[in-house]
């Protein structure tokens, strides 16, 4: 007897919470891809309906009749439940009643997972149903699925990613067009990139959620937002900028999680990357992601980290990956945190820094600088100087000058007390900056 094709089977009911940027994109391929995805799944994914605030708001290709601010019933109702409204609440307790009714979950959203994910994976663990989340992280790539599967067998000793679009757009127009960081950010909104809050994408916040998720799935350890050390890009100037441009860089918003002798430590912080490494050159809301595995070696994801439709299509392979559970039997991985490493504080990591400071331009300076950097054990790798066209005082005749500093590696500890130090020097006048250098 042959087995029933996917058209003869029960349709699966699939309920949509929010239909804004992602969640309007993912009802327009569920509707537009109907047959295709049927075919994928082994059953039909029939839309049963969409929760929003507002359903006097026109959703083109949403059928009106499906609209409900209602999400409780329209939940209890669903095999399968989308979950792209975002927020805390009610999103959490919604997807807490969908598990607790035997649905499987598909969330895009990393800031809950990089808080409470523990407690909706052992919801769904205990009810034996899928959550699945590849969205949360670099939008369209697929980079959950790769490092919770695909390296299952081997062991990651690095990520290292530009994992927020919203980010990565604003410092590349404030590189390319010289954009000012808050219309930068205003046309990320406009784009649809940017959170409702955007300072959680300016703030780092959104990268360090992601940095959460990736560093739990790829050291086998619980890791929540609050391990992550972050720091945004709003100290980030235009001068920062060419200045990155002048001395072969660029400064992209970067997202570390790796294994350190003592444990796993993740950070998110701008840095300056050399501008012939291949991260420099991902540009505008696109996003990147390099895995460094012992066995595979490196790796590197590519691709669009935000935007509706390129989103939706993360979700949706997580929704066929759910349906196919639900028409063959199975389920996706649970939480894995068997390895349960110690967390250590990211000012443990070591890397290495650009330093730019202000000076007196009068000899000797350079060697003052130097032998304190010696003295504090931190080794210089290249010193840049340059004109400053800042006036000169009275007691500085021979004006000022920009003295730029590239380190060896060193832990933030170090550099930071030799920062200090060097402020203190009399012929220092300002310390104008200091960046991290990742990826050389
Ligand atoms: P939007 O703000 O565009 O859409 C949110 C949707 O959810 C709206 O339709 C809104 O209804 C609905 N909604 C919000 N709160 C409620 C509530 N209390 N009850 C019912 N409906 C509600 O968000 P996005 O689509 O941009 O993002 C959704 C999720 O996807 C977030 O978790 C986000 O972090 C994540 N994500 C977003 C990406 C992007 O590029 N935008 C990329 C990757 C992940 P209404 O329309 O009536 O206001
Ligand atoms: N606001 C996020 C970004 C959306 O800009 O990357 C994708 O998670």
């Amino acid at each position: 007897m042959s087995s029933p094709s996917s058209t003869d089977r029960r349709p699966l009911r699939v309920a949509l919470l929010g239909c804004g940027v992602v969640g309007s994109q993912v009802a327009r391929m569920l509707t537009e891809h109907a047959a295709d995805l049927a075919a994928r799944a082994g059953a039909p994914l029939e839309l049963v309906g969409v929760a929003v605030r507002d359903v006097s708001v026109p959703r083109e290709g949403v059928d009106p009749a499906l609209l409900t601010t209602d999400a409780g019933p329209l939940v209890d109702a669903a095999d399968i439940v989308v979950e792209v409204m975002g927020g805390d609440e009610p999103a959490r307790g919604l997807m807490l009643r969908a598990i607790a009714g035997g649905a499987a979950v598909v969330t895009a959203n990393k800031a809950l997972l990089a808080s409470d994910g523990p407690a909706l994976y052992a919801a769904a663990d205990e009810a034996g149903v899928d959550i699945y989340f590849e969205a949360a992280v670099a939008g369209a790539i697929p980079i959950v699925r790769p490092v919770r599967e695909s390296l299952a067998g081997d062991y990651v000793r690095k990520v290292l990613g530009i994992v927020n679009g919203t980010t990565n757009y604003v410092l590349d127009q404030m590189s390319t067009t010289g954009l000012g960081l808050d219309e930068a950010v205003a046309q990320a909104q406009q784009l649809g990139y940017a959170e409702a809050d955007p300072t959680a994408d300016v703030g780092g916040h959104d990268a360090a959620a992601k940095a959460a998720i990736l560093a739990s799935l790829a050291f086998h350890t619980r890791v929540t937002l609050d391990d992550v050390a972050c720091e945004g890009i709003t100290s980030i100037t235009a001068d920062d900028v060419a200045w990155a441009a002048k001395t072969g860089h660029v400064v992209k918003l970067l997202a570390i999680a790796e294994r350190t002798p003592d444990g796993v430590s993740a950070r998110v912080h701008p840095a300056l990357v050399p501008a012939d490494h291949p991260l420099a050159g991902v540009r505008g809301a696109f996003n990147a992601v390099f895995v460094e595995a012992e066995a595979a070696g490196d790796l590197m994801f590519y691709g669009q980290g935000a935007g509706g439709a390129p989103t939706a299509s993360a979700v949706l392979g997580d929704v066929v990956s759910a349906a196919r559970h639900r028409v063959l039997g199975g389920k996706g991985p649970e939480e894995s945190t068997y390895a349960a490493l110690p967390v250590v504080p990211a000012s443990s990591a070591i890397t290495r820094y650009q330093v730019r400071l202000l000076v007196v331009d009068r000899p000797g300076v350079l060697a003052q600088v130097a032998h304190l950097l010696a003295d504090q054990g931190v080794s210089i790798e290249a010193v840049r100087q340059a004109p400053s066209d800042r006036p000169a005082g009275v007691d500085e005749p021979s004006g000022l000058a920009h003295l730029i500093i590239t380190t060896h590696t060193a832990t933030e500890a170090a550099l930071a007390g030799t920062v200090e130090a060097v402020a203190a020097l009399d012929p220092v006048r300002e310390i104008t900056s200091v960046l991290r250098v990742e990826g050389a």
